[in-house]
Protein backbone atom coordinates (compact mmCIF):
# COMPACT_ATOMS: atom_id res chain seq x y z
CA UNK A 1 0.00 0.00 0.00
CA UNK A 2 1.11 3.74 -0.95
CA UNK A 3 1.66 5.87 2.13
CA UNK A 4 -0.95 8.09 0.33
CA UNK A 5 -3.74 5.21 0.21
CA UNK A 6 -2.70 4.69 4.01
CA UNK A 7 -3.58 8.54 4.67
CA UNK A 8 -6.86 8.03 3.08
CA UNK A 9 -7.62 4.63 5.03
CA UNK A 10 -6.94 6.36 8.08
CA UNK A 11 -9.05 10.06 6.94
CA UNK A 12 -12.24 10.75 8.15
CA UNK A 13 -12.36 9.08 11.34
CA UNK A 14 -14.83 9.88 13.75
CA UNK A 15 -15.55 8.04 17.30
CA UNK A 16 -19.16 8.20 18.36
CA UNK A 17 -20.36 7.98 21.96
CA UNK A 18 -24.09 7.77 23.22
CA UNK A 19 -25.48 7.36 26.54
CA UNK A 20 -28.78 9.48 26.53
CA UNK A 21 -30.83 6.72 27.55
CA UNK A 22 -30.36 3.19 28.46
CA UNK A 23 -27.77 1.96 25.71
CA UNK A 24 -24.23 3.11 25.96
CA UNK A 25 -22.31 2.19 22.73
CA UNK A 26 -19.54 3.68 20.65
CA UNK A 27 -18.70 3.35 17.15
CA UNK A 28 -16.12 4.22 14.44
CA UNK A 29 -17.06 5.69 11.42
CA UNK A 30 -15.46 6.41 8.31
CA UNK A 31 -15.86 9.69 6.53
CA UNK A 32 -19.93 9.39 7.72
CA UNK A 33 -20.58 6.35 5.58
CA UNK A 34 -18.95 3.73 6.86
CA UNK A 35 -19.16 1.77 10.29
CA UNK A 36 -15.72 0.39 11.25
CA UNK A 37 -17.50 -0.90 14.29
CA UNK A 38 -20.76 -0.57 16.42
CA UNK A 39 -20.62 -1.59 19.98
CA UNK A 40 -23.62 -1.45 22.46
CA UNK A 41 -24.23 -2.53 25.81
CA UNK A 42 -27.46 -2.94 26.47
CA UNK A 43 -29.44 -2.29 30.06
CA UNK A 44 -32.80 -3.83 28.99
CA UNK A 45 -32.24 -6.70 31.21
CA UNK A 46 -31.44 -4.13 33.94
CA UNK A 47 -34.82 -2.43 33.34
CA UNK A 48 -37.18 -4.70 32.25
CA UNK A 49 -37.52 -5.62 35.87
CA UNK A 50 -39.10 -2.07 36.72
CA UNK A 51 -40.49 -1.76 33.62
CA UNK A 52 -39.06 0.97 32.23
CA UNK A 53 -35.61 3.12 32.52
CA UNK A 54 -34.81 3.89 35.93
CA UNK A 55 -32.59 6.89 35.31
CA UNK A 56 -30.45 6.50 38.69
CA UNK A 57 -29.43 2.84 37.29
CA UNK A 58 -29.15 4.18 33.81
CA UNK A 59 -26.36 6.41 34.60
CA UNK A 60 -24.44 4.39 36.69
CA UNK A 61 -24.47 1.45 34.46
CA UNK A 62 -23.09 3.77 31.52
CA UNK A 63 -20.41 4.91 34.49
CA UNK A 64 -19.59 1.08 34.30
CA UNK A 65 -19.95 0.73 30.40
CA UNK A 66 -18.08 3.16 28.81
CA UNK A 67 -14.38 2.44 28.99
CA UNK A 68 -14.84 -0.83 28.02
CA UNK A 69 -17.38 0.14 25.40
CA UNK A 70 -15.20 2.88 23.87
CA UNK A 71 -11.94 -0.07 23.88
CA UNK A 72 -14.34 -2.60 22.14
CA UNK A 73 -15.12 0.12 19.35
CA UNK A 74 -11.26 0.50 18.71
CA UNK A 75 -10.45 -2.44 19.17
CA UNK A 76 -13.18 -4.17 16.38
CA UNK A 77 -12.44 -0.95 14.17
CA UNK A 78 -8.60 -1.86 14.24
CA UNK A 79 -7.92 1.78 15.02
CA UNK A 80 -5.89 3.57 17.19
CA UNK A 81 -6.62 6.76 19.08
CA UNK A 82 -4.02 9.11 17.99
CA UNK A 83 -5.85 8.09 14.13
CA UNK A 84 -9.29 9.50 15.05
CA UNK A 85 -10.01 12.81 13.83
CA UNK A 86 -12.74 14.17 16.23
CA UNK A 87 -14.31 12.41 18.84
CA UNK A 88 -18.27 12.67 18.52
CA UNK A 89 -21.03 12.14 21.65
CA UNK A 90 -24.96 12.71 22.36
CA UNK A 91 -25.81 15.85 23.72
CA UNK A 92 -29.08 15.44 24.06
CA UNK A 93 -32.22 15.30 24.18
CA UNK A 94 -32.13 12.22 26.90
CA UNK A 95 -31.48 11.89 30.54
CA UNK A 96 -29.34 14.38 32.14
CA UNK A 97 -27.41 12.38 33.95
CA UNK A 98 -27.34 9.57 31.68
CA UNK A 99 -25.81 12.01 29.05
CA UNK A 100 -23.21 13.65 31.18
CA UNK A 101 -21.46 10.16 31.76
CA UNK A 102 -20.84 10.08 27.82
CA UNK A 103 -20.01 13.85 27.50
CA UNK A 104 -17.62 13.73 30.27
CA UNK A 105 -15.73 10.89 29.22
CA UNK A 106 -15.63 12.45 25.37
CA UNK A 107 -14.43 15.46 26.97
CA UNK A 108 -11.79 13.60 28.68
CA UNK A 109 -10.97 12.21 25.69
CA UNK A 110 -10.70 15.36 23.02
CA UNK A 111 -8.78 17.07 25.79
CA UNK A 112 -6.30 14.06 26.20
CA UNK A 113 -5.64 13.56 22.64
CA UNK A 114 -6.13 17.12 21.63
CA UNK A 115 -9.46 16.12 18.78
CA UNK A 116 -12.05 17.92 18.42
CA UNK A 117 -15.10 17.22 20.39
CA UNK A 118 -18.85 17.13 18.02
CA UNK A 119 -21.46 17.54 19.76
CA UNK A 120 -24.74 15.88 18.42
CA UNK A 121 -28.08 15.73 18.34
CA UNK A 122 -29.84 12.02 19.34
CA UNK A 123 -32.90 12.92 16.82
CA UNK A 124 -30.48 14.13 13.74
CA UNK A 125 -28.79 10.79 15.07
CA UNK A 126 -31.30 8.72 14.20
CA UNK A 127 -31.99 10.27 10.88
CA UNK A 128 -28.28 9.93 9.54
CA UNK A 129 -28.63 6.72 10.61
CA UNK A 130 -30.43 5.37 7.45
CA UNK A 131 -28.48 8.06 5.52
CA UNK A 132 -25.47 6.29 6.57
CA UNK A 133 -26.80 3.06 5.33
CA UNK A 134 -28.06 4.17 1.91
CA UNK A 135 -24.84 5.83 1.37
CA UNK A 136 -23.01 2.05 1.86
CA UNK A 137 -25.34 0.76 0.00
CA UNK A 138 -23.89 2.81 -2.68
CA UNK A 139 -27.57 4.02 -3.44
CA UNK A 140 -27.76 7.53 -5.50
CA UNK A 141 -28.29 9.97 -3.26
CA UNK A 142 -32.02 10.24 -1.84
CA UNK A 143 -33.38 13.54 -3.46
CA UNK A 144 -34.24 16.17 -0.89
CA UNK A 145 -35.92 17.63 0.85
CA UNK A 146 -36.63 14.42 2.64
CA UNK A 147 -39.20 13.90 5.00
CA UNK A 148 -37.97 12.41 8.09
CA UNK A 149 -40.27 10.02 10.84
CA UNK A 150 -37.95 9.22 13.81
CA UNK A 151 -40.11 7.04 16.20
CA UNK A 152 -39.15 5.79 19.35
CA UNK A 153 -39.71 4.87 23.24
CA UNK A 154 -39.13 8.73 23.69
CA UNK A 155 -39.92 11.02 20.26
CA UNK A 156 -42.67 10.58 17.80
CA UNK A 157 -41.57 13.35 15.21
CA UNK A 158 -41.37 14.43 11.58
CA UNK A 159 -38.80 16.45 10.23
CA UNK A 160 -38.02 18.23 6.56
CA UNK A 161 -34.53 17.68 5.91
CA UNK A 162 -32.43 19.77 3.35
CA UNK A 163 -28.75 20.48 3.16
CA UNK A 164 -28.34 24.57 3.14
CA UNK A 165 -26.37 25.92 0.36
CA UNK A 166 -22.86 25.71 2.33
CA UNK A 167 -23.69 21.85 3.07
CA UNK A 168 -25.31 21.87 6.39
CA UNK A 169 -28.42 20.27 7.54
CA UNK A 170 -31.45 21.87 7.87
CA UNK A 171 -34.33 20.41 9.76
CA UNK A 172 -38.19 21.82 10.20
CA UNK A 173 -40.06 20.21 13.03
CA UNK A 174 -43.68 19.74 10.94
CA UNK A 175 -45.12 17.37 13.72
CA UNK A 176 -44.63 15.31 17.00
CA UNK A 177 -46.39 13.83 19.70
CA UNK A 178 -48.32 15.80 22.20
CA UNK A 179 -48.46 13.29 24.97
CA UNK A 180 -46.81 10.15 24.83
CA UNK A 181 -43.97 8.77 22.25
CA UNK A 182 -45.44 5.66 20.25
CA UNK A 183 -43.08 3.16 21.58
CA UNK A 184 -43.95 4.27 24.81
CA UNK A 185 -46.95 3.32 23.98
CA UNK A 186 -46.46 -0.09 22.74
CA UNK A 187 -44.50 -0.53 26.05
CA UNK A 188 -46.96 0.81 28.51
CA UNK A 189 -49.53 -1.27 26.63
CA UNK A 190 -47.66 -4.42 26.51
CA UNK A 191 -47.18 -3.49 30.17
CA UNK A 192 -50.84 -3.48 30.89
CA UNK A 193 -51.30 -6.98 28.76
CA UNK A 194 -48.72 -8.80 30.89
CA UNK A 195 -46.18 -9.34 28.01
CA UNK A 196 -42.18 -8.37 28.46
CA UNK A 197 -40.18 -5.04 28.41
CA UNK A 198 -39.49 -3.52 26.07
CA UNK A 199 -43.18 -3.74 24.85
CA UNK A 200 -42.39 -3.09 20.66
CA UNK A 201 -40.80 -6.70 19.88
CA UNK A 202 -43.51 -8.32 22.04
CA UNK A 203 -46.31 -6.75 20.03
CA UNK A 204 -44.53 -6.96 16.69
CA UNK A 205 -44.40 -10.73 17.20
CA UNK A 206 -47.74 -11.54 18.33
CA UNK A 207 -50.04 -9.15 16.16
CA UNK A 208 -49.37 -11.18 13.05
CA UNK A 209 -51.32 -13.62 15.19
CA UNK A 210 -54.66 -11.33 15.37
CA UNK A 211 -57.32 -10.23 13.62
CA UNK A 212 -56.58 -6.62 12.98
CA UNK A 213 -59.82 -5.17 12.78
CA UNK A 214 -61.09 -6.75 15.56
CA UNK A 215 -60.81 -3.95 17.69
CA UNK A 216 -61.93 -0.71 15.22
CA UNK A 217 -59.81 2.02 18.09
CA UNK A 218 -60.46 5.36 16.88
CA UNK A 219 -57.50 8.05 17.45
CA UNK A 220 -59.60 11.87 18.51
CA UNK A 221 -58.70 14.92 18.17
CA UNK A 222 -55.58 16.64 18.72
CA UNK A 223 -55.09 19.89 20.80
CA UNK A 224 -51.59 21.31 19.47
CA UNK A 225 -49.96 24.24 19.38
CA UNK A 226 -52.12 26.20 20.64
CA UNK A 227 -54.89 25.54 17.78
CA UNK A 228 -57.45 22.28 17.08
CA UNK A 229 -57.43 20.45 14.55
CA UNK A 230 -59.50 16.86 13.25
CA UNK A 231 -56.56 14.40 13.07
CA UNK A 232 -59.12 10.94 13.33
CA UNK A 233 -56.96 7.98 12.42
CA UNK A 234 -57.07 5.15 10.06
CA UNK A 235 -59.97 2.99 11.32
CA UNK A 236 -59.35 -0.77 10.85
CA UNK A 237 -62.90 -0.42 9.19
CA UNK A 238 -61.19 0.21 5.91
CA UNK A 239 -62.35 4.07 5.85
CA UNK A 240 -60.54 6.12 3.15
CA UNK A 241 -56.67 6.11 4.93
CA UNK A 242 -55.67 9.66 3.87
CA UNK A 243 -57.50 12.94 4.55
CA UNK A 244 -57.41 15.59 1.74
CA UNK A 245 -53.90 16.90 2.90
CA UNK A 246 -54.70 20.67 1.77
CA UNK A 247 -56.83 20.15 4.74
CA UNK A 248 -54.66 18.81 7.07
CA UNK A 249 -52.17 21.23 8.04
CA UNK A 250 -51.35 19.45 11.55
CA UNK A 251 -49.51 16.59 11.91
CA UNK A 252 -49.03 16.33 15.50
CA UNK A 253 -49.33 12.65 17.30
CA UNK A 254 -51.18 11.72 20.48
CA UNK A 255 -50.99 8.22 21.90
CA UNK A 256 -52.25 8.27 25.29
CA UNK A 257 -55.52 8.09 24.49
CA UNK A 258 -55.40 4.53 22.61
CA UNK A 259 -53.30 3.56 25.55
CA UNK A 260 -56.31 4.36 27.93
CA UNK A 261 -58.49 2.58 25.36
CA UNK A 262 -56.62 -0.69 25.40
CA UNK A 263 -56.87 -0.51 29.37
CA UNK A 264 -60.24 0.52 28.78
CA UNK A 265 -61.19 -2.72 26.63
CA UNK A 266 -59.56 -5.34 29.17
CA UNK A 267 -61.66 -4.14 32.05
CA UNK A 268 -64.86 -3.99 30.30
CA UNK A 269 -63.94 -7.41 28.68
CA UNK A 270 -63.48 -9.40 32.01
CA UNK A 271 -59.71 -9.76 30.60
CA UNK A 272 -57.59 -8.66 34.08
CA UNK A 273 -57.20 -11.87 35.51
CA UNK A 274 -56.03 -13.43 32.67
CA UNK A 275 -53.08 -10.51 31.97
CA UNK A 276 -52.16 -11.48 35.94
CA UNK A 277 -51.78 -15.11 34.88
CA UNK A 278 -49.48 -14.66 31.74
CA UNK A 279 -47.63 -11.94 33.63
CA UNK A 280 -47.02 -14.36 36.21
CA UNK A 281 -46.10 -17.43 34.04
CA UNK A 282 -43.84 -14.75 31.80
CA UNK A 283 -42.09 -13.59 35.16
CA UNK A 284 -41.11 -17.38 36.06
CA UNK A 285 -39.74 -17.98 32.75
CA UNK A 286 -38.07 -14.83 31.43
CA UNK A 287 -36.28 -17.53 28.73
CA UNK A 288 -39.55 -17.05 26.99
CA UNK A 289 -38.62 -14.30 24.28
CA UNK A 290 -41.49 -12.56 22.59
CA UNK A 291 -41.21 -15.11 19.19
CA UNK A 292 -41.23 -18.25 21.22
CA UNK A 293 -44.21 -20.37 20.77
CA UNK A 294 -44.86 -20.36 24.74
CA UNK A 295 -45.58 -16.83 24.43
CA UNK A 296 -48.04 -17.19 21.56
CA UNK A 297 -50.05 -20.29 23.45
CA UNK A 298 -50.33 -17.62 26.62
CA UNK A 299 -52.60 -15.44 24.79
CA UNK A 300 -56.17 -15.92 23.76
CA UNK A 301 -57.35 -15.10 20.50
CA UNK A 302 -59.17 -12.51 22.11
CA UNK A 303 -55.68 -10.70 23.36
CA UNK A 304 -54.20 -11.39 19.79
CA UNK A 305 -57.05 -9.58 18.67
CA UNK A 306 -56.30 -6.32 20.97
CA UNK A 307 -52.86 -6.64 20.28
CA UNK A 308 -53.18 -6.67 16.49
CA UNK A 309 -55.96 -4.33 16.11
CA UNK A 310 -53.54 -1.82 18.64
CA UNK A 311 -50.85 -2.12 16.37
CA UNK A 312 -53.44 -1.59 13.21
CA UNK A 313 -54.51 1.57 14.60
CA UNK A 314 -50.92 2.84 15.25
CA UNK A 315 -49.32 2.39 12.70
CA UNK A 316 -52.24 3.71 10.48
CA UNK A 317 -51.76 6.65 11.94
CA UNK A 318 -48.16 7.04 11.78
CA UNK A 319 -48.46 6.22 8.08
CA UNK A 320 -51.34 8.57 7.53
CA UNK A 321 -49.53 11.59 8.91
CA UNK A 322 -46.30 11.03 7.89
CA UNK A 323 -47.53 10.33 3.69
CA UNK A 324 -50.06 13.45 4.54
CA UNK A 325 -46.98 15.79 5.82
CA UNK A 326 -44.75 14.73 3.00
CA UNK A 327 -47.53 15.49 0.13
CA UNK A 328 -47.96 19.13 1.95
CA UNK A 329 -44.67 19.48 1.86
CA UNK A 330 -43.03 18.01 -1.67
CA UNK A 331 -40.54 15.80 0.16
CA UNK A 332 -38.92 13.91 -2.60
CA UNK A 333 -38.51 10.73 -0.35
CA UNK A 334 -39.31 9.54 2.84
CA UNK A 335 -36.74 8.24 6.00
CA UNK A 336 -37.99 6.20 8.83
CA UNK A 337 -35.67 5.46 11.92
CA UNK A 338 -35.79 5.09 16.10
CA UNK A 339 -36.79 2.37 17.57
CA UNK A 340 -40.39 1.65 16.04
CA UNK A 341 -39.06 1.38 12.82
CA UNK A 342 -37.84 -2.53 13.72
CA UNK A 343 -41.80 -2.74 13.31
CA UNK A 344 -42.46 -5.59 10.21
CA UNK A 345 -46.01 -4.07 9.85
CA UNK A 346 -44.77 -0.70 9.79
CA UNK A 347 -42.41 -1.93 7.03
CA UNK A 348 -44.72 -3.63 5.26
CA UNK A 349 -47.05 -0.50 5.07
CA UNK A 350 -44.67 2.18 4.48
CA UNK A 351 -42.98 0.58 2.00
CA UNK A 352 -46.29 -0.67 0.34
CA UNK A 353 -47.66 2.99 0.10
CA UNK A 354 -44.33 4.73 -1.07
CA UNK A 355 -44.21 2.26 -3.95
CA UNK A 356 -47.96 3.51 -4.59
CA UNK A 357 -46.65 7.24 -4.39
CA UNK A 358 -43.76 6.01 -6.26
CA UNK A 359 -41.94 7.90 -3.76
CA UNK A 360 -38.35 6.72 -2.32
CA UNK A 361 -38.56 5.39 1.45
CA UNK A 362 -35.33 4.11 3.55
CA UNK A 363 -35.62 2.41 6.83
CA UNK A 364 -31.75 1.41 9.03
CA UNK A 365 -31.11 -1.91 9.10
CA UNK A 366 -32.89 -3.29 12.51
CA UNK A 367 -29.11 -3.10 14.49
CA UNK A 368 -29.38 0.70 13.25
CA UNK A 369 -33.10 1.23 14.15
CA UNK A 370 -32.50 1.69 17.78
CA UNK A 371 -30.19 3.38 19.90
CA UNK A 372 -26.54 3.15 18.62
CA UNK A 373 -23.30 5.27 18.11
CA UNK A 374 -22.77 4.83 14.70
CA UNK A 375 -25.50 7.21 13.98
CA UNK A 376 -23.75 9.77 16.21
CA UNK A 377 -20.40 9.58 14.29
CA UNK A 378 -22.18 9.43 11.26
CA UNK A 379 -24.35 13.08 11.86
CA UNK A 380 -20.92 14.47 13.15
CA UNK A 381 -19.29 14.22 9.81
CA UNK A 382 -20.69 17.28 8.32
CA UNK A 383 -20.02 19.06 11.09
CA UNK A 384 -16.44 17.99 10.64
CA UNK A 385 -16.30 18.83 7.15
CA UNK A 386 -17.80 22.39 8.22
CA UNK A 387 -15.45 23.07 11.55
CA UNK A 388 -18.51 22.86 13.82
CA UNK A 389 -16.73 22.02 16.80
CA UNK A 390 -18.27 21.86 20.23
CA UNK A 391 -17.26 24.29 22.95
CA UNK A 392 -15.03 23.00 25.86
CA UNK A 393 -18.09 24.08 28.20
CA UNK A 394 -20.61 21.79 25.93
CA UNK A 395 -23.03 20.05 28.33
CA UNK A 396 -26.03 17.89 28.61
CA UNK A 397 -29.32 19.72 26.94
CA UNK A 398 -31.88 17.05 28.20
CA UNK A 399 -34.78 18.53 26.46
CA UNK A 400 -32.21 19.64 23.09
CA UNK A 401 -34.70 19.89 19.80
CA UNK A 402 -33.94 19.47 16.50
CA UNK A 403 -34.95 22.37 13.50
O1 LIG B 1 -34.66 4.27 19.57
P1 LIG B 1 -34.82 3.44 20.80
O2 LIG B 1 -33.86 2.29 21.00
O3 LIG B 1 -34.67 4.31 22.10
C1 LIG B 1 -35.25 5.58 22.22
O4 LIG B 1 -34.59 6.57 21.80
O5 LIG B 1 -36.39 5.60 22.73
O6 LIG B 1 -36.32 2.92 20.82
C2 LIG B 1 -36.85 2.05 21.80
C3 LIG B 1 -38.36 1.88 21.55
C4 LIG B 1 -39.08 1.10 22.65
O7 LIG B 1 -40.25 1.81 23.01
C5 LIG B 1 -39.43 -0.22 22.00
O8 LIG B 1 -40.61 -0.82 22.50
C6 LIG B 1 -39.59 0.19 20.54
O9 LIG B 1 -38.57 1.15 20.33
N1 LIG B 1 -39.41 -0.94 19.62
C7 LIG B 1 -40.39 -1.40 18.82
C8 LIG B 1 -39.86 -2.53 18.14
N2 LIG B 1 -38.56 -2.71 18.56
C9 LIG B 1 -38.31 -1.72 19.48
N3 LIG B 1 -41.64 -0.97 18.62
C10 LIG B 1 -42.40 -1.64 17.73
N4 LIG B 1 -41.98 -2.74 17.06
C11 LIG B 1 -40.72 -3.21 17.24
N5 LIG B 1 -40.32 -4.29 16.56
ZN1 LIG C 1 -33.27 6.89 20.16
Amino acid sequence: MRENDQTMERSGLILGIESSCDETAAAVVRAGGEALSNIVASQMNLHANYGGVVPELASREHLRNVVPVVRAAMEQAGVAFEDLDAIAVTEGPGLAGALLVGITYAKALSFGLSKPLIGVNHLEGHIHAVLMEARQRSEMAMELPLLALVVSGGHTHLYLANLSKEGAWRYRNVGRTVDDAAGEAYDKVAKLLGLGYPGGPWIDALAARGNPRAVPFRFGRIRSRGHREDSSFASPSGKKEFANPSEQQNFDFSFSGIKTAVLRYVETHGMRERVEERRKVLADHPEWGPRSVQAAALCDSQTLDLIASFQYAVVGNLLRQTFAAAEVFGARGIVVSGGVAANSELRRRFQSEADQRVLPIAFPSLALSTDNAAMIAAAAWPKFVAGKFAPDTLGATPQLRLG
